[in-house]
């Protein structure tokens, strides 16, 4: 979604700009543009399309040393050139790039219009750039909070100005932004992605926060212009983690970190003595822990799904009535937020805008939140009341793969903490800790055989519609499965309980509809089978993702075998194949798997 980077120092701004904005092209985007300041005014460029069409337009003697840049996804008005951001007040004095939505925007063109300024646009950005311009406030900063006391929203704003061409002036509500310190030179951006390169050493801006950036330093204030105190923290993210190294997209090598990323979600948080989980991220005590009666997942997309998977973990392992809702969902129905009940926010970027705003209602009405979040320092890591951290490094590609199995992971590490402090015998709490242990390996093991997917994949491939079904653990582990074939491969899939299948979608089988089966060695298998039977007896091509165990050699169906681990955990590993197949056949499809068509890697706005 919509990325901003800044600069300001001693080096020409606009190469730095464009290789920040290209480290944020993952977050997919439709239009980019920068605006840099030089000593004969401001030179502003805005392409639709990728970033190095940008860069081809850029004029060859760009050398000032203060600009702003912006990737966009359209939200109010089409994806052209002069949506793109940067935003211009009329004089061209004022240059904006921003992320957020303002909801007011409308009436504010309304009265703008009125006031005889011509907007050039037909986004929300533009308004903040003309109110401004026409503050009559002496410096640049209270201009740039006259115009906030204007406007309601959701932004993060990087705003450039001719008459004061030392400074890039900041300002936080709902969406990140981060200083990045340099020597004699300093850099902004959303993402610490685009940072990386240049510092480890970040200023995360709070919601309702300002910041003045010059090359020397920074300066944090709030809306009322009091001076805060915001100290850097170091980032741990090497460069090298943000590159390709040799695999041919983002997804297939995030699919193959998963061992050494579930390692680093397990490292340090399994207590053999006591058979449990030491999360000490999550700021409860025992006391507190056993006190709670009921427990919410709340995530959007993969992260929901996963969510689901976390409930039964929760509800097997600790025997608490624990449910998943998509957070886009919960905000809107007036839900009851309940003393006893835990809370769960879940989200690989930490930014999703449904996640985060489900976080602050539950707050807001006294409710206890935690986070299951992978990125270090993002809003809803900041906001929850403690949590667990994912450790699956960054992850690129939209698709999510690693760090939706380290979300599963961190989920098993949570039920079993929670089992262990309710019934959860010290032997199951054992087994569990175990499995978790062997998991690591037999990831490992499972990517070694990736290759054997490759003719499944071949002839999903030719589908133009396909099934996903599973029971009770399959279940969230075929929804996920089919929101991956969907989301980048643009085949048509839908994910039913296995149950389900004859009281309805059984209409659609015939030889053109697959069904992909995740068939368990647990005691539902019998059922499994018998519906498999049920897809084959109607010609439905059928791929099972199943245990050897299991035993599906009577049948006419192909199999993905996956090794087994506890039954609680089988489903973390189930899902391996799901990604192999949708990446495979996304790949023979010919599309771009890590920037599917209309998505977005962390949608922050509603
Ligand atoms: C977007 C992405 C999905 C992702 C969801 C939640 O919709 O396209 O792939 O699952 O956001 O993202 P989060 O960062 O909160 O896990």
């Amino acid at each position: 979604m919509c990325g901003i980077v800044g600069y300001i120092g001693h080096q020409p701004a606009a190469p730095i700009l464009v290789e920040g904005l290209t480290r944020l092209e993952y977050r997919g985007y439709d239009s980019a543009g920068l605006a840099v300041l030089g000593s004969r005014g401001t030179t502003a460029v805005r392409r639709v399309g990728r970033v190095r069409e940008l860069q081809a337009a850029l004029p060859s003697r760009l050398t000032g040393k203060v600009g702003i840049g912006h990737t966009r996804w359209a939200t109010h008005g089409p994806a052209v050139e002069q949506n793109a951001h940067p935003h211009r007040s009329g004089d061209g004095r004022i240059s904006v790039v921003h992320n957020g939505i303002i909801d007011n925007a409308a009436t504010l063109r309304t009265q703008l219009a009125q006031d005889g300024v011509t907007l050039l646009s037909d986004t929300d950005t533009e308004v903040i750039a003309h109110l401004i311009a026409r503050s009559e406030a002496e410096t640049l900063e209270e201009a740039v909070l006259d115009a906030l006391s204007r406007i309601t929203g959701t932004y993060a704003l990087a705003v450039l100005d001719e008459r004061h061409p030392d400074r890039i002036v900041l300002a936080r509500s709902g969406s990140p932004l981060i200083i990045g310190i340099g020597d004699k030179e300093m850099l902004v951006a959303s993402d610490v992605a685009a940072l990386v390169r240049h510092t480890n050493q970040v200023v995360h801006l709070d919601d309702g926060e300002l910041a003045t950036v010059t090359p020397a330093g920074y300066r944090t204030f709030d809306r009322g212009n009091s001076p805060t105190t915001r100290e850097p923290v170091e980032i741990s993210v090497a460069a090298e983690d943000l590159e390709l190294s040799g695999y041919p997209h983002y997804m297939l090598k995030e699919i193959h970190e998963q061992p050494e990323a579930a390692a680093m979600v397990l490292r340090g948080r399994l207590d053999e003595r006591f058979a449990t989980a030491r999360l000490d991220g999550l700021g409860l005590e025992p006391r507190e822990l056993r006190g709670f009666r009921r427990v919410k997942i709340l995530g959007c997309g993969s992260a929901y799904y996963v969510g689901q998977l976390g409930a039964q973990l929760i509800e097997d392992l600790a025997r608490i009535p624990a449910d998943a809702e998509a957070a886009s969902e919960f905000r809107y129905r007036k839900p009851i937020i309940e003393p006893d009940t835990l809370y769960v926010a879940v989200s690989q970027s930490g930014e999703t805008a449904d996640t985060a705003f489900a976080v602050e209602e539950i707050k807001r009405k006294g409710g206890r939140v935690i986070g299951l979040v992978n990125v270090v320092g993002s809003t809803i890591a900041r906001t929850v009341d403690g949590g667990v951290y994912l450790h699956a490094g960054p992850e690129i590609s939209v698709a999510s793969t690693k760090a939706l199995t380290n979300m599963s992971l961190a989920f098993a590490l949570l039920a079993l903490h929670l089992g262990r402090l309710h019934d959860l015998s010290h032997a199951d709490g054992d087994r569990i800790l175990r499995g978790l242990q062997r998991i690591p390996e037999q990831l490992e093991e499972m990517l070694s055989r990736a290759a054997e997917i490759e003719p499944l994949a071949r002839e999903i491939a030719k589908a133009r519609s396909a099934f996903y079904i599973g029971r009770v653990h399959g279940y969230p582990v075929a929804r996920e499965g089919a929101q991956k074939l969907k989301e980048i491969s643009y085949i048509h899939a839908e994910a039913y309980p296995t149950s389900e299948l004859k009281h309805g979608p059984l209409a659609l089988i015939d030889e053109e509809m697959p069904t992909i089966a995740i068939i368990p060695d647990d005691e539902l298998a019998e059922r499994n089978l018998a519906a498999a039977e049920q897809v084959l007896a109607r010609r439905g091509p059928l791929v099972a993702i199943t245990h050897a165990s299991v035993g599906l050699g009577h049948l006419d169906a192909r199999t993905i075998l996956v090794p087994k681990n506890e039954p609680e955990l089988d489903p973390i590993l189930l899902t391996i194949p799901t990604q192999l197949l949708a990446y495979q056949v996304a790949v023979l499809l010919g599309h771009d798997v890590d920037k599917p068509r209309n998505l977005a890697k962390s949608v922050t706005v509603e």
